[in-house]
């Protein structure tokens, strides 16, 4: 089995759950994604965005909001499958999140409501200390430019959703 059929075979199975969001996060990967592709990123922050979400797919949700802690979760998940270039990025973009909100008004505004619930269960906004020692990781740049992907580009509507085979030859090529 390879690593397009393991992901694939849980996207099948779990993928279209809901998540409080108003699209399932089988489209929400796949279009967040396409988005990194479309702005030109790094083979490996596409690879990265497309699997960011597998932790919801490993074990029972804590609410109708999914796992909370699905990073961590989904960070070991792909760093058994693939280098830290494509695992961290989905380690961290929890953190990201709780980053971002620290540091950045505006990004707290655009948040969707399911967002803003996670968010007070993941730790909320970081603490001066937490953006200091988050903000020195080595994939701090690409874990903050995920989390701007999947919340400007993962929920859009009218944007037709690539398959997933559309990024199969990229895992392959990346995964060990
Ligand atoms: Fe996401």
């Amino acid at each position: 089995m390879t690593v397009v059929d393991e992901f694939r075979a849980l996207m099948e199975a779990r993928g279209f759950e809901p998540y409080g969001e108003n699209i399932t996060i089988a489209e929400h990967s796949l279009l967040t994604a396409l988005a990194a592709e479309e702005s030109g990123a790094s083979e490996t922050l596409i690879a990265a965005s497309l699997m960011h979400d597998v932790g919801h797919w490993l074990d029972e949700p804590d609410d109708e909001y999914g796992i909370h802690f699905h990073a961590a979760l989904g960070g070991d998940w792909v760093a058994k499958r693939f280098g830290p270039a494509i695992s961290e990025p989905v380690r961290l973009h929890v953190g990201a999140k709780r980053y971002l909100c620290a540091v950045d008004p505006e990004y707290v505004d655009q948040l969707s409501p399911a967002s803003v619930y996670t968010l007070g269960k993941q730790g909320g906004p970081m603490s001066e200390r937490e953006v200091d020692a988050f903000s020195n990781l080595l994939y701090f740049d690409d874990a903050c430019k995920l989390r701007r992907l999947e919340d400007n580009f993962g929920k859009r509507s009218g944007v037709e959703v690539p398959s997933l085979d559309h990024f199969a030859t990229l895992l392959l090529k990346h995964c060990y």
